[in-house]
């Protein structure tokens, strides 16, 4: 098939913008570029996953098309995640070619969420080609207690590649996932390596998806309201207004300056400042992360590799679909809104 990726360099072409049914601007992709990964986080993944075939992943070239497209109606912040998209061969070439629309100025940040594990061979090509940001899970500083928690990963290379990511010059936000039994007891040891470290923090509340049982979801569960109430002994906490147009709220924290973010899916309805769409690795279009309909841009792509109208169509038709929000709800006896795709797949 002959890709010829099009040319948007002109910011008078972009006439249109993608508003969906709630007047939210739609502004923000996350691209996951695989649904593989060389941990297997217990919350994430069973231990022996079945990945997707080859054939059914974007190229990069697909990806580079959609991407491009995805721009030209109007996306300026694309966030690249997987799995973990430092696994995808030949990645970084992907991340070169997307560069070009930073060039340009029609996206205004490139950035991806990573598991840090590769992050000491890439970290300074991905500031070369205009990344400034990263996000890096991590929940525990425990060296047991990771690999219990990641089944496969190993601490010291994690913290190794963070330390990599800083010295090339990226800012690296830590996400960690906040788990009742698990890591409920590190809650002042990471927030202070952060503060030390000059690294931002995320506490995000543990989403009903991957391989975890019932009783095992509902035991690991940490609301975050819990979690900031426990920070408040020994921390004087100030809510910050400012919103990514996701479901983050920001504190300041006055003793060390630091900002924390509380990713709250389940407790706070966020969904009425959404401006965000997902890409599967297989070029499902999600517009919600709670909900299973979605659109198949691969068809599009494959069927018409050089009228990028086609995919403007679908994309289009896709956010005037875009559901008012989701169903996550922990609070019913039974958890409503389950998903049965995993994290890996969707991308976090
Ligand atoms: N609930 C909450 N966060 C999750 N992540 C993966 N699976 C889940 C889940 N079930 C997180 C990862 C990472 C981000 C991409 O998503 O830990 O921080
Ligand atoms: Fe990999 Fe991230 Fe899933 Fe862990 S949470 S298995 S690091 S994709």
């Amino acid at each position: 098939m002959n890709f010829e990726a099009p040319k948007y360099q002109d910011h008078h072409e972009v006439k249109s913008k993608l508003i969906d049914p709630f007047a939210r601007e739609i502004n923000y992709l996350r691209l996951s570029v695989t649904d593989r990964c060389d941990f297997r986080c217990l919350y994430c993944m069973s231990e022996n996953m079945q990945f997707l075939p080859k054939k059914d992943l974007l190229t990069l070239e697909e990806l580079d098309y959609m991407c491009s497209t995805f721009i030209k109606l109007g996306v300026k912040k694309l966030r690249v995640t997987g799995g973990e998209p430092l696994v995808r061969r030949d990645i970084m070439k992907f991340f070169g070619r997307i560069s070009r629309h930073l060039e340009t100025g029609l996206l205004e940040e490139l950035t991806l969420t990573t598991n840090g594990s590769q992050l000491r061979r890439f970290s300074s090509d991905l500031y070369k080609i205009g990344v400034r940001r990263i996000n890096v899970s991590l929940d525990t500083l425990n060296e047991e207690k990771f690999s219990k928690i990641t089944r496969w990963g190993r601490l010291s290379q994690v913290l190794d590649g963070i330390q990599a990511a800083q010295d090339a010059g990226l800012q690296v936000k830590i996400n960690t996932v906040a788990l009742k039994n698990f890591n409920e007891t590190e809650l002042f040891s990471i927030t202070d390596w952060c503060a030390s470290k000059n690294l931002d923090l995320t506490f995000i509340e543990v989403m009903p998806m991957g391989e975890l049982g019932e009783e095992d979801r509902k035991s690991q569960y940490w609301s975050l309201r819990d979690l900031r109430k426990k920070l408040e002994e020994n921390y004087s906490l100030h809510n910050l207004e400012e919103s990514t147009g996701g479901p983050a709220r920001y504190v300041r924290v006055e003793e060390t300056k630091q900002k924390i973010g509380f990713i709250t899916p389940l407790t706070h309805n966020f969904c009425e400042s959404c401006n965000r769409v997902r890409v599967t690795c297989t070029g499902e279009l999600f517009m919600c992360l709670g909900q299973e309909n979605n659109a198949n841009l691969r068809d599009t792509i494959r069927k018409y590799p050089n009228r990028p109208e086609e995919l403007e169509n679908d994309i289009k038709a896709a956010i005037d679909n875009k559901p008012k929000g989701h169903d996550f709800d922990y609070s019913r006896a039974s958890i409503k809104g389950q998903m049965s795709r995993h994290m890996s797949h969707t991308g976090g």
